[in-house]
């Protein structure tokens, strides 16, 4: 069989090879719900536009319908010669209504088809990860409570830094979170314009409504320069990179599990339904999903190098290049959607291994900076403060004891201006208790932290 898009001018059939080498239906029958969709937007505009009758709209319509269940249950035959999802639809819809299916791609090119599908398929996209954003933002939220009174480390450089709530890590999450949930909100914007219409570069001379298919389609509005809109990728573009920071995001949260859940760090246990063994070490309980979402990462963060190489130096306007952006796309959304279904649940049954981390919570010297800014509050400059508070961790060290435990006198020695007030900042629940500053880990500001986010993030929707 011919395919729809060669007329007249071809003097002899596609190659073979050519036809393996440029199908995209294997990936962009994806799309085909779209598709049908835009297709269907399209013949009630023409219909009310007068440029097929409503009687025509109507089989094509019913068609349509039709094509879609057949293509839910798998049942059209799919064939390499009709190149993609597009001329699969259409011609489909030929076999069934002749000339008049022959007249649904009038003022339309596969060029501003394909645009405007792709688009209401990443619109779709997008939304999914939105909510499947919030769902893991809800489970390090619902962790706050019972975690609060759990005292972690903070680390800068991976070494002991000042002490923090449990509660204040997990809303460090929600914040990454959030703002790739922002991030989302502001490329759906650029997304929800539509293209259909613009045909295959410079628009049409035959009288077309492109609101009304805008408006059927639930965009926000119509793309403005045709020529623009035919080469137009930059939605690909963005998407890519909003879930590539999703991706250093989970990637980073993931590593930094991973070493939690080591005999050496010992702070969690994931639960083991989501872990596995080693064929050989009969003790091994592996952190595998978390590995595997660091592992990931990569491919997402690989598949927006494609997508902007792909892109660079392409002339205006519609390139078949552009078909290669469906599978790197495709791949993010699937590899990031597949990670935030699992670390929901895995963040919210993993236990906090509250002995181990307590029994650790005075290495590290993590009052030092607290000890310091008690200083500073009595008079004492920064600098002179600092100096004074490293000399007495070395001698801490030396002693191999916490600063709590050195006696006054040997604080004294290091500074005379300290008294028996000291030991109000001295030790991490003392140090933690000090805290004042807003967006700190003091547990005042915690609280109010836990209330944003409890009122923000809502139970449902
Ligand atoms: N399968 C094509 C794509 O994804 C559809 C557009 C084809 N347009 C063309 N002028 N050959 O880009």
């Amino acid at each position: 069989m011919e395919s729809p898009s060669r007329g007249g001018v071809f003097s002899e059939g596609t190659d073979s090879r050519v036809e393996q080498f440029a199908e995209s239906i294997s990936f962009d029958r994806r799309l085909y719900q779209h598709d049908i969709r835009g297709s269907q937007a399209h013949a009630r505009m023409l219909a009310d536009q007068g440029l097929i009758t409503d009687a025509e709209c109507e089989s094509i319509c019913g068609a349509l319908d039709e094509i879609r269940l057949e293509l839910d249950n798998g049942t059209l035959p799919m064939r390499i010669e009709l190149e993609d999802i597009h001329m699969h639809v259409e011609q489909a819809l030929i076999d069934r209504l002749g000339d008049v299916g022959r007249k649904l791609h009038t003022a339309r090119s596969r060029n501003d088809q394909v645009s405007t599908d792709f688009r209401m398929w990443v619109r779709e996209a997008l939304r999914e990860t939105d909510q499947l954003l919030l769902e893991l933002q809800r489970a390090f939220l619902g962790r706050c409570e019972a975690d609060f009174d759990v005292i972690l480390p903070a680390y800068t450089h991976l070494q002991r830094a000042q002490p923090v709530l449990a509660p204040h890590y997990w809303l460090a999450y929600v914040e990454k979170f959030q703002r790739d949930r922002e991030r989302i909100a502001d490329c759906i914007k650029r997304v929800n314009q539509c293209s259909l219409g613009v045909a295959a570069v410079a628009g049409t001379s035959l009288p077309i409504d492109r609101q009304q298919t805008a408006a059927a389609l639930d965009f926000d509005g119509i793309t403005r320069n045709s020529l623009d809109t035919s080469s137009d990728r930059d939605f690909v573009l963005e998407s890519a990179f909003v879930l590539s920071v999703i991706a250093t995001h989970l990637s980073g949260w993931a590593e930094e599990w991973i070493l939690w859940s080591t005999v050496e760090y010992g702070f969690i246990k994931c639960p083991h339904a989501f872990c596995t063994g080693s064929s050989i070490m009969p003790q091994k309980v592996n952190p595998d999903v978390l590995e595997l979402t660091r592992g990931k990462s990569a491919r997402v963060m690989g598949n927006l190098q494609t997508l902007v190489l792909l892109t660079k130096g392409l002339p205006l306007a519609y390139n078949r290049d552009l078909q290669e952006d469906k599978p790197p796309l495709f791949d993010s959304f699937d590899t990031i959607q597949s990670c935030l279904q699992l670390a929901a649940p895995l963040v919210a049954g993993t236990e906090l291994q509250r002995e181990r981390i307590a029994a650790g919570i005075e290495d590290g010297y993590l009052d030092a900076t607290t000890l310091m800014e008690h200083m500073i509050r009595a008079g004492m400059p920064q600098r002179r403060a600092h100096h004074l508070v490293g000399a007495i961790v070395g001698e801490a060290m030396q002693r191999r004891v916490s600063l709590s435990e050195l006696p006054l006198d040997v604080l004294q020695q290091h500074a005379p201006e300290l008294d028996g007030s000291v030991r109000e900042v001295l030790g991490s629940r003392n140090a933690i208790e000090a805290f004042q500053s807003e967006g700190s880990t003091a547990p005042e500001r915690v609280r109010e932290q836990i209330q944003y986010w409890t009122t923000a993030l809502g139970d449902k929707g």
